[in-house]
């Protein structure tokens, strides 16, 4: 047979074998007109961008130099975690709480889909890498997709191009290992077919091959289905990586907090998505003397260094942050990172004099054009932008970036935060005893669900880590993982864990806390915790501060409210009890002993 000629697909800019032999075997299948191999430059991103605007995906903003509004397919919004699959060999592997799917017959059934979907368009392939380019081993993918505004996000949400691709081959002439990433929107033009704004497939597949380390996603646009560095290689492929060897790679943002005496804590923390890890990450302290530098805002990955302490890194280069609530007041460092231009906004609204807007920020619109491309006015029924809508911004735009964001050894983590939405139950914020107790927290936390993923709003789900739609591999392993990361270190060089809850409500729905840049005066008490210094009363479920223990000069909130916020009702704990047991029976022979013995051990002290 010999080989198709598509423009573009023998000149690739490198010589690494296996890059080569799976890229001709994509193009083969999909078909696509023509391949492109993406630099990174600034001139292939003013080619890109301005494709984008003539394809009407982009609308170039006005307010805002090298910005763009973006407005998807109305029925692709979110990550869809039903069409999201662990295709490993034995389904006891991917778990009860992932689909599964045999890797032959789900490669049958996509090769399928794949064949011929780039029939008109444009094929990218964007060599990437995550985390630090300086790393001794860096972590290498190659996305191929099929449309543009992948590769601009993709530009701002990684380390990308000509530099990444450098890294494919050792200065020894080694060929390195990289993570193969596949996606197409499905939707390919016959001759003379014009095309829509925003091409998508009503069939769509998220799907990952943990032990191939390879990731085949098609038929869906939206930044969690189609960033594949992101969701897919950075949290459920790179948890199978972690398992494997003795690391993680958690859902956790990572920030730097200094103390008045120029004391430098790092933690890390994992809240599900949409429940304030952005926020909290670009946390502008109300506290006197505190401040706090930003280092990732959605995915941490922590190995242990030579000093026993677990070290931190971020993998993205980006925040794909959540768009409505963001303002000045909430979280000022967002506004000015996105200020400054080079970013992305999806499902948000434009404004006449072309800016966006949205929903919780200042300066509401007479009229705007709504995320559906509808007029909109402030007596519109339905919201401007969608609950899910983001904003894709780089980090180095971030006025309080760490100024070690970019080191490959990463940052030691003195405190992990485990954290959820929850209108009851659950204290504004808790310490756990020991390492064990904290990872019962983290395997145990629940949240209600949010609009990032979809299906129904505001149900109460068990979400462990806020890993549940991101771990690549069996829930009860991810669980014993944690264990024995645990046991295998030296006992006074753990982070200390506490579990928060910025989201408990009074009687008439309001938040009891304020939240945001208040959330200082909880860093303060972990960090006096850490040093010692701060008083905490025992509970059946944690250690707890009263308000007294809590910095709480100056705050606006009545006392009650705060008492209230930190109150642990032992009758809404026993209501709870029932839902872990379950939740423990889901999980089913994997849940580890040891987290049964802290369900035991909960049980009695409620009584
Ligand atoms: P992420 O998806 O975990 O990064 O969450 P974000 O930080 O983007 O926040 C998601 C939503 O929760 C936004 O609408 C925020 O305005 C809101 N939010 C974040 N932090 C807080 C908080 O401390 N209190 C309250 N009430 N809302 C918050
Ligand atoms: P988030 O990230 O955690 O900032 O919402 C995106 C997602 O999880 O879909
Ligand atoms: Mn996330
Ligand atoms: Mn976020």
């Amino acid at each position: 047979m010999t080989a198709v000629a598509i423009p573009g697909l023998d000149s690739a800019p490198t010589s690494h074998s296996r890059v080569l032999s799976w890229v001709r075997e994509v193009a083969e299948l999909t078909n696509p007109d023509r391949v492109v191999w993406v630099d990174g430059s600034d001139e292939e991103a003013a080619r890109i961008n301005a494709e984008l605007v003539e394809a009407g995906t982009f609308v170039p903003l006005k307010s805002k130099p090298n910005s763009y509004w973006a407005a998807s397919d109305p029925d692709d919004v979110a990550r869809v975690e039903e069409r999201t699959y662990i295709c490993s060999q034995n389904e006891s592997d991917a778990g009860p709480t992932n689909n599964w799917m045999h890797p032959d017959e789900m490669k049958a059934t996509m090769q399928e889909l794949y064949r011929g979907c780039m029939r008109g368009r444009t094929m990218y392939v964007i060599p990437f890498c995550m985390g630090p380019l300086g790393d001794d081993n860096p972590k290498l993918g190659i996305e191929i997709t099929d449309f543009a505004y992948v590769v601009a996000s993709m530009r701002v949400m990684t380390r990308m191009g000509s530099k990444a691709l450098e890294k494919f081959v050792t200065a020894d002439g080694t060929e390195r290992e990289f993570v193969p990433a596949l996606h197409s929107v499905g939707a390919p033009l016959e001759p003379g077919q014009a095309d829509v704004p925003w091409p998508c497939n009503e069939t769509k597949y998220i799907t990952h091959f943990p032990e191939e380390r390879m990731i085949w996603s098609y038929g869906s646009g939206y930044g969690g289905n189609s960033l594949l560095g992101k969701k897919c290689y950075s949290l459920r492929i790179a948890s199978v990586m972690a398992r494997d060897e003795g690391w993680l790679a958690e859902h956790m943002l990572i920030l730097k907090l200094i103390s008045p005496e120029d004391k430098v804590y790092y933690m890390a923390a994992a809240f599900p998505s949409a429940c304030g890890k952005t926020n909290l990450a670009m946390l502008q302290p109300t506290i006197p003397g505190w401040r706090v530098e930003t280092l990732g805002d959605d995915i941490a990955w922590m190995r242990f260094g030579k000093d026993g302490r677990l070290y931190a890194v971020n993998p993205e280069y980006g925040f794909f942050g959540v768009a409505p609530g963001t303002n000045w007041h909430t979280n000022p460092n967002a506004m000015r990172t996105i200020d400054q231009g080079n970013s992305v906004f999806t499902n948000v609204a434009l404004t006449d004099d072309g800016d966006v807007w949205w929903e919780g920020m200042e300066g509401k619109p007479e009229h705007a054009t709504s995320w559906k491309k509808q007029d909109w006015t402030p007596d519109s029924d339905e919201p401007a932008a969608h609950p899910n809508s983001r904003y894709c911004t780089p980090m180095s735009q971030c006025p309080i970036l760490a100024p070690e964001w970019d080191d490959p050894q990463g940052v030691p983590i003195s405190a992990i935060l485990f954290g959820g939405r929850r209108a009851t139950t659950v204290p504004l914020v808790n310490e756990a005893r020991d390492w064990q107790h904290g990872v019962f927290m983290g395997a145990t936390m629940s949240s209600e669900k949010t609009a990032a993923a979809a299906g129904k709003v505001g149900e109460v789900r068990r979400d462990p880590m806020a890993m549940l739609p991101f771990m690549g591999y069996h829930v009860g392993d991810y669980l014993n993982h944690w264990v024995e990361v645990g046991k295998n270190a030296a006992d006074n060089k753990l982070p200390k864990i506490f579990y928060v809850n910025w989201f408990r409500r009074g009687d008439d729905k309001r938040f009891l806390w304020p939240g945001f840049g208040e959330n200082s005066r909880v860093l303060k008490w972990v960090v006096e915790r850490i040093e010692g210094k701060a008083n905490a009363t025992e509970t059946p479920v944690g250690l707890v501060p009263t308000a007294d223990d809590l910095d709480i000069d100056g705050i606006k909130e009545p006392r009650e409210d705060v008492d209230a916020a930190l109150e642990v009702n032992v009758d809404e704990w026993r209501q709870e009890i029932p839902l872990i047991e379950e939740w423990f029976a889901k999980i089913g022979d994997k849940v580890p002993s040891t987290m049964r013995d802290e369900l035991e051990s909960l049980k009695q002290r409620l009584g």
